[in-house]
């Protein structure tokens, strides 16, 4: 998939939404609406199988291959019989097939090898919103219904949890783009810089908050004994495609315009290369347009190591709030990088590489990134007084 693809036009919008959309929305807050009408995608059932689908876990606890089996071939027998008329049901029968595939795959079990008309029917569904041939990290997550509802791989509330973490996070994701976008565009010594890298900072907090309360109600071998085995590669077309896990959350699109645009490091680069296939076409959109541009790290930067701008008291304030957003970042990284690293001990895992395809060394690499960014601003603003409040949880991060 070539992820700088112009998105799809979508052949279901109203007449009433094409004129609004148009008149206010720039494209890439046009096509993240669609993707985040996230309560239209969760309230449907295509298959009519919410019953069915509240026993998988029964199912998977006691490793019911033969009934998972005929799960997946009933639903693909139904599929010519589906009504699917918008983005949000096509996203919501990815969904369906997608907690089933991951569901067989766990017990060993490929699931197009045994049910080889599927592929098509994943091809297709893919296709439509030029996504990949599987469910992804939304489907599993945001796109899933709450209460009995909730399409779950076990019975167990840490499962939960951790959907519900990814689930909190994607909205403030979503919109840094706009507030990216912006930074973007303006000169760093332009009084508007400061105060909106202190909302992008404030907006990150929530990664923070998240990777706590996952800390506090998932234990790591939980994560690596009981789901991380859901979140293996199944192969559609010849090629292997990740499973739904958090691996996924996007938190490179703020990293992109920050620091990673042009200081980056070839691990990074090449796990976000793979990892941008799994992201709706805007965000691929948003990295096609950001990616080589200078980051805002280089352009403060180089704008302090100037005679001429050093004093310049916007520029001050910019850098700080720069710091302040690298440092939530590194906070976050660091909570995550200490799960990670009890997830994957030698005596607790069951697999070396993370759900993402990647070690653990990848995430030391992008947490020691993040450091070194923070202190390359720190060390040009010389320790002037910034005066603004530490990242959230900063105090003993540990990070
Ligand atoms: C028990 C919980 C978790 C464990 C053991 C874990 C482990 C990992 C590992 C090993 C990676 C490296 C890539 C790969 O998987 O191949 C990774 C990447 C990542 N994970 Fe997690 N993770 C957990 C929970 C979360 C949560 C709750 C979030 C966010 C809400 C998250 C966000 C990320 C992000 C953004 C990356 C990409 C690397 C980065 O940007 O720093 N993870 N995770």
């Amino acid at each position: 998939m070539n992820p700088t693809a112009t998105p799809p036009t979508r052949p279901d919008r109203t007449p009433h939404e094409e004129v609004s959309m148009t008149a206010t929305a720039t494209p890439t807050a046009r096509c993240d609406r669609s993707f985040f009408n996230a309560q239209a995608i969760q309230a449907l059932d295509p298959f009519g199988l919410d019953d069915a689908l509240a026993d998988l876990p029964a199912l998977n606890a006691r490793a019911d291959v033969p009934a998972l089996t005929a799960l997946l071939q009933h639903m693909t027998a139904q599929y010519k019989h589906l009504t699917l008329l918008d983005a949000e049901s096509t996203h919501a029968t990815m969904r369906d097939f997608g907690i089933v595939l991951g569901s067989l795959k766990r017990h060993g079990v490929e699931p197009l090898s045994v049910v080889p008309h599927l592929e098509p029917i994943l091809l297709d569904l893919g296709g439509q919103h030029d996504m990949v041939p599987r469910d992804t990290v939304l489907h599993y997550t945001v796109w899933n219904p709450d209460g009995e509802r909730r399409r779950l791989y076990t019975g167990d509330p840490q499962e939960r949890e951790l959907q519900d973490a990814v689930t909190n996070v994607f909205p403030h994701l979503s919109a840094s783009l706009a507030l990216s976008d912006s930074l973007a565009d303006l000169d760093p010594r332009d009084v508007r810089f400061a105060p909106l890298a202190m909302h992008l900072a404030r907006t990150s907090e929530v990664m923070v908050d998240t990777i706590d309360r996952v800390t506090q109600h998932v234990s790591p071998i939980f994560f690596a004994q009981t789901m991380r085995p859901y979140f293996e590669e199944i192969h559609v077309n010849g090629r292997a495609y990740l499973g739904p896990a958090a691996a996924q959350v996007p938190l490179w699109l703020i990293d992109i315009t920050l620091w990673a645009s042009d200081r980056s490091h070839p691990a990074y680069e090449h796990f976000l290369q793979e990892s941008l296939q799994y992201s709706p076409p805007s965000w691929r959109a948003f990295y096609a347009a950001h990616s080589a541009r200078p980051s805002l790290v280089t352009k403060v930067s180089a704008l302090l190591a100037s005679d001429a701008h050093q004093h310049d008291r916007n520029l001050l304030r910019s850098a700080d709030a720069l710091t302040a957003l690298l440092r939530t970042l590194k906070v976050f990284r660091g909570r995550h990088l200490g799960i990670a690293r009890r997830a994957y001990a030698e005596d607790v895992r069951l697999y070396e590489h993370g759900s993402g395809g990647a070690p653990i060394e990848l995430l030391k690499t992008i947490t020691q990134l993040t450091k070194e960014n923070e202190a390359a601003v720190r060390a040009r603003v010389g320790g002037r007084p910034g005066g603004h409040a530490p990242a959230r949880g900063e105090v003993g991060s540990g990070a």
